[in-house]
């Protein structure tokens, strides 16, 4: 087994267009260490004890700024916005205007864009022990989207082995808005093979069918004798190389299931029986993406010196249906002036011995 440390701060010390770059670190009391970067409000290293008692970083990511800034762009940790996933041909109304943005997927623009929140470097608020808080001012018609929006992400580590996302958004113009937490995990640890055998439970009962462009068809999908039925836990391989059409558009899974548990239940669980670790997901998003890193491709080389290859790692993606703007009978990811957007997501790691 590797020894995992977290990054030296000394590498991540940068300027990007004249904002500078750092590393910041939140420890809590029963050894749980998370890393983050101001580049892209990311998550860069979660450090939680395997069941021998061992530390094991179960993020993907890099050790140096330099790393995050040459790697072909994955999103590792990052805050996703302003529109998480894809919008079809870079284009919405909102009422009768239409806004076009970059196609940076296909025809399609992906997680808002080439120069989207992954990519800004956020300014620190408030940084306790156990808390830190980014901000950023996205300025109207930034990647296309409407309104200047004020976006702060609070992340705070809590005794319990939890990370708890939250985000909050106000715009001074109707808008459109949809984020996410972009982390790959991989419970056996980083650069350590791929995930086939970690056992995922998700008690949806529906999905959303894709396009061969990855854009979610008009309604949700019943699991029920599909592969994507995971309401019983099952190991990722089980099914993923089924003959199913909906595996082939994702390239395996890279679908949103639909979230009907309320903040206080479980809306997705992984575990792997060889590190003992389980990470359970809650939030207040009525989608979860589960995306099985199937576009990770060994052009990068991450934290221990390893290749990232396809099926590495996993994500879980709380958020909004992708393609919202597009398809009025979705939840709605309008913003208007006055209101406050607010969502939240918890991530937590356990041991299951
Ligand atoms: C999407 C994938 C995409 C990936 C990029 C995921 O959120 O669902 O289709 O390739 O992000 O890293």
């Amino acid at each position: 087994m590797d020894i995992y440390s977290l990054p030296d701060y000394r590498n991540f010390e940068h300027k990007i267009n004249g904002k500078k770059t750092h590393l910041f670190i939140l420890k809590n009391r029963t050894g749980m260490q998370v890393a983050f970067t101001d580049y892209g409000a990311r998550i860069v290293s979660v450090l939680v004890p395997d069941k021998a008692g061992n530390l094991r970083d179960v993020v993907l990511g890099f050790n140096s700024i330099h790393e995050y800034l040459q790697a072909n762009e994955q999103y590792h940790g990052a805050t996703i916005g302003r529109f998480a996933n894809r919008i079809a041909n870079g284009r919405f109304h909102l009422d009768d205007k239409e806004y076009t943005l970059q196609q940076n997927n296909g025809p399609n623009c992906l997680h808002g864009g080439p120069s989207g929140f992954h990519a800004k470097v956020w300014d620190r608020r408030t940084s306790f022990k156990k808390k830190i808080d980014f901000c950023y001012v996205s300025p109207d018609g930034e990647e296309g989207f409407p309104g200047n929006l004020k976006v702060t992400v609070s992340y705070e580590l809590t005794d319990d082995n939890e990370i708890v996302i939250k985000y909050k958004a106000e715009t001074d113009k109707k808008t459109v808005i949809n984020l996410t937490n972009h982390a790959y995990f991989n419970l056996d640890g980083e650069g350590q093979g791929d995930v086939l055998s970690h056992i995922l439970h998700l008690p949806s009962s529906h999905f959303l069918p894709i396009d061969e462009n990855q854009i979610p068809l008009d309604s949700e999908a019943s699991v029920y004798g599909t592969a994507f039925d995971f309401r019983s836990p099952k190991k990722i391989s089980q099914d993923i190389d089924n003959d199913e059409v909906q595996l082939k558009h994702g390239n395996g899974y890279d679908h949103t299931f639909v979230n009907r548990q309320p903040i206080s239940q479980v809306a997705a669980s992984a575990y792997s029986p060889n590190s003992g670790i389980r990470l359970q997901v809650f939030t207040t998003e009525p989608g979860i993406q589960l995306y099985t890193g199937n576009f990770l491709s060994r052009k990068d080389t991450g934290k221990s010196g390893r290749q990232y290859s396809s099926r590495s790692a996993f994500c879980f993606e709380t958020q909004h249906y992708p393609d919202s703007p597009n398809h009025p009978q979705f939840p709605s990811t309008v913003l208007e002036p006055g209101q406050v957007f607010e969502s939240e997501t918890i991530y937590k790691f356990s041991l299951v011995k």
